[in-house]
């Protein structure tokens, strides 16, 4: 029983590597629409992936959401010669605490035994603000640190659902609909074919910054998900795909 069940987690692994043409994937058992516990082990995955790719001295690029909220709650000390840094990709969207990059990336400092430094920018922010913010000298250091990160980790969202977390604008909502918006990455909406539609004004990683780094790692799973998993991928930067079983047999379905 148990061993059909990981021939049959490899398979799925595989299917989805051709569907998304992505180089790896990792299928965890369940969904985490229904339960808290399939996100962590995409969690215990994601961990033992970044175990794997780590480089000594390391800056690891962390984006927010309950999934990477999830990933830290399951880290664990790298090897002790292995001092990383984390910082958050962008300012804080305004979601919960607990849900912010900023929060995330201290947690898995601390269960990680590294170091970390914050960027405290509002997420969306005005055009006006942004031109000051970014001749901040201590906002200058972060963001270069996060420019040359060498690993980041990241998560996908459903686009209207993130729309709604972050209580955005009711027109820009309308914008969304109408040009079709499916997924949500690094504060930028894409829509089916994977083109970008929207994007939030906010100081940190942007999309063309990805092309540079030498590790991706994407983790999002649920069925809910899956059609904003194969948006993201349609042109989106990624060496992983770390997911679940109900978002990988739902994208399957789908394609
Ligand atoms: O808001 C940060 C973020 O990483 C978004 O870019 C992404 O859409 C979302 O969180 C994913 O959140 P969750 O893991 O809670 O679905």
């Amino acid at each position: 029983q148990f061993m059909s069940e990981i021939m049959g987690l490899t398979v799925l692994e595989n299917r989805i590597k051709e569907t998304l043409q992505v180089e790896n994937v990792i299928v965890v058992p369940g969904n985490s629409d229904d339960a808290e516990w399939v996100k962590q082990e995409m969690g215990k995955a994601c961990v033992s992936y970044l175990k794997k790719i780590i480089s000594p001295n390391a800056t690891i690029a962390v984006t927010g959401g309950t999934t990477m909220a999830s990933v830290a709650s399951v880290m664990t000390p790298f090897e002790l010669e292995n001092n990383c840094l984390f910082v958050p990709a962008r300012g804080g969207i305004g979601e919960k605490m607990e849900n912010q990059a900023n929060t995330i990336v201290a947690q898995m400092s601390r269960k990680a035994q590294g170091d970390y430094r914050l960027l405290y920018v509002p997420d969306p922010i005005s055009d006006s603000s942004y031109q000051n913010i970014i001749q901040e000298p201590s906002i200058i250091e972060v963001l270069q640190l996060i420019k040359n990160a060498d690993i980041v980790l990241h998560g996908i969202g459903d686009a209207l659902t993130m729309a709604e977390r972050r209580k955005t604008p009711h027109e820009l909502r309308e914008k969304l609909v109408e040009e079709n918006a499916v997924s949500e990455a690094f504060g930028y909406y894409f829509d089916q074919q994977g083109n970008v539609v929207h994007k939030v004004r906010t100081v940190g990683l942007q999309l063309e910054d990805l092309e540079s780094m030498k590790h991706v790692v994407t983790v999002a799973g649920g069925k809910s998900k899956a059609k904003a998993i194969e948006s993201y991928f349609k042109h989106g930067t990624s060496n992983v795909l770390i997911t679940d079983e109900a978002a990988a047999e739902q994208i399957l379905r789908d394609t």
